[in-house]
């Protein structure tokens, strides 16, 4: 069977002929194979979602929620086995894909028991007899564009908060993890929630644009790569009215300063650059070390990289599995190549993993290991300053202190997420006042942020709409509530509320 779409409460093929086939990214195999959706579904889509939109919203945040808590049960009853759902189709290893099952509800929690706490703020006013409120409107259709490493958590990020706060929703599973998405949609269906207000269709980037340039459209939320999050959001920025929050990804940096504990330094850098295999929008490439522990980190780093266990992601003593994709293998590479061409030292090149490393019948897996190499942090080179998104890392020694460790720590245009090692508060105070980024760590990973902090980057990373908890200022407006309790107008900053005519 060919899975299909859900516009309105429906399970459509869409107009389109094409189908595509999520694939087992450890093994080659077919998942299963998939509609591919039209910009014709997305208007149907769209056009589901506006129509769905008034009745919706004139429902009380706690009856909306009531969907999501069913939800909410469903992904934790069924955690091992979607857990194993996301391993099989996008590679994390297993206790990665439970993480991004439990980092789900977790988000649904958030939303759904959100929908009772207090909203909004009580102003006070320059008139007595004034009541002054802060309120917030669902902003209507949002559209929701997601990424495959975080197949289930990401759609939640985006959807959960704004289904709560009365918007209806339109979402593009990335064309890596439909199968992800076929689950996700029939949870909603089998939720009850009315026909209309979450609808999925299933494709590539082209079904993303008809999402951006939609009419219907009101809020795009796309989490993924900074070159298609730049294009939205200069695409959105043309057309008043409309909004997008966009979440990308980072050339993140771990400063390691001379006074880290190495133990803590080794183990947070691992963390950093290695689970995902790198293919966290949060991971690290850099890794900046001071003189005085450069030798000792060097040596240490480099033997867990040489080690670390490559393999098939459904077994518990994996910490690796393979990449995503083979396009994403060819990424890699070129990066690791390009690395060698500008001259760095490599320190560890497991690009090819040997053949008794492939585990037995992972043959046609997409596999990659680490690839460490030192580089001088002033060389401005390539390699250090664009995101591979995979197992690539630089090791910058700097000499000097806390101020220019962090001057190298912000040399890239991007600004995700950054750790600093050190045992010193004066150290760590001034990274996290001074490092450009928006997830910031001390004597931690730079990786895995719980649902309940604002989750964005700053500079090339992201456009200041945080998502997660915060992705509420994109999906909600506010309005200045102002009542008057008396029958007479009185205006503030001194405005006279007389009305004067010519005959006095
Ligand atoms: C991503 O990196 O693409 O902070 C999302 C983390 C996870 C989310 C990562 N909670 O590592």
């Amino acid at each position: 069977m060919t899975y299909q779409h859900y516009i309105h409460g429906e399970w459509v093929d869409g107009h389109g002929t094409e189908t595509f086939e999520s694939e087992n990214p450890a093994t080659g195999e077919s998942l299963g194979e998939f509609h591919r959706g039209t910009e014709a579904d997305v208007r149907e889509a769209t056009a589901a979602a506006d129509e769905a939109f008034e009745a919706w919203r004139d429902l009380s945040h706690i009856d909306r929620a009531e969907y999501l808590w069913d939800i909410y049960h469903e992904l934790k009853e069924r955690h091992r086995e979607l857990g194993e759902v996301v391993t099989k189709e996008c590679g994390k290893e297993i206790s990665e894909g439970k993480a991004d099952v439990t980092e789900a509800w977790h988000m649904v929690e958030w939303a759904a028991g959100d929908a009772r706490h207090p909203k909004g703020d009580v102003v006070p006013s320059e008139i007595p007899s004034k009541d002054a409120y802060m309120r917030r409107k669902p902003r209507g259709v949002v559209g929701c564009i997601t990424p495959w490493n975080f197949p289930v958590a990401i759609p939640f990020w985006h959807m959960a908060v704004s289904l709560v706060e009365g918007n209806t929703a339109v979402w593009k599973p990335a064309e890596q993890t439909p199968w992800c998405g076929q689950i996700i949609a029939e949870m909603f269906e089998e939720s009850g929630i009315p026909d209309g207000v979450f609808n999925m269709v299933q494709g590539f980037g082209d079904a993303g644009a008809a999402i951006v340039d939609d009419d219907h459209v009101d809020t795009v939320l796309f989490t993924g790569s900074a070159e298609v999050g730049h294009e939205i959001a200069s695409e959105v920025a043309s057309d008043p009215g409309k909004l997008a929050a966009c979440e990308m990804g980072g050339k993140n940096g771990i400063v390691i300063t001379e006074q880290a504990d190495l133990d803590i330094a080794v183990h947070s850098a691992v963390m950093s650059s290695f689970k995902t295999t790198g293919q966290r929008c949060v991971s690290s490439e850099r890794l900046i070390v001071h003189e005085d522990v450069y030798d000792e980190f060097k040596e240490r780093f480099v033997e867990v990289a040489e080690k670390v266990a490559v393999g098939d992601p459904l077994d518990d003593s994996t910490f690796m599995g393979p990449a995503i994709e083979a396009e994403h293998i060819e990424k890699i590479r070129k990066y690791n190549d390009l690395a060698r061409e500008e001259g760095v030292n490599v320190l560890v090149d497991r690009t090819e993993l040997d053949d008794e490393e492939i585990p037995e019948g992972h043959e046609d897996g997409h596999w990659v290991g680490p690839f460490v190499y030192e580089a001088d942090p002033d060389a401005n080179l390539r390699c250090t300053q664009e995101e591979v998104f995979g197992p690539h890392v630089a090791l910058l020694e700097y000499s000097g202190d806390i101020e220019r460790a962090v001057d190298i720590h912000n040399d890239t245009p991007y600004g995700l997420a950054g750790a600093v090692i050190s045992e010193d508060y004066r150290q760590i105070n001034y990274y996290r006042d001074h490092a450009e980024v928006g997830l910031a760590y001390g004597n931690l990973p730079c990786i895995g942020a719980e649902v309940q902090l604002p989750f964005g980057g700053v500079k090339k990373s992201g456009n200041g709409y945080p998502s997660a908890r915060e992705v509420i200022e994109a999906v909600t407006e506010r309005t200045a509530w102002t009542l008057n309790n008396s029958k007479d107008i009185e205006m503030a900053q001194g405005l006279s509320a007389d009305i004067k005519t010519e005959d006095g």
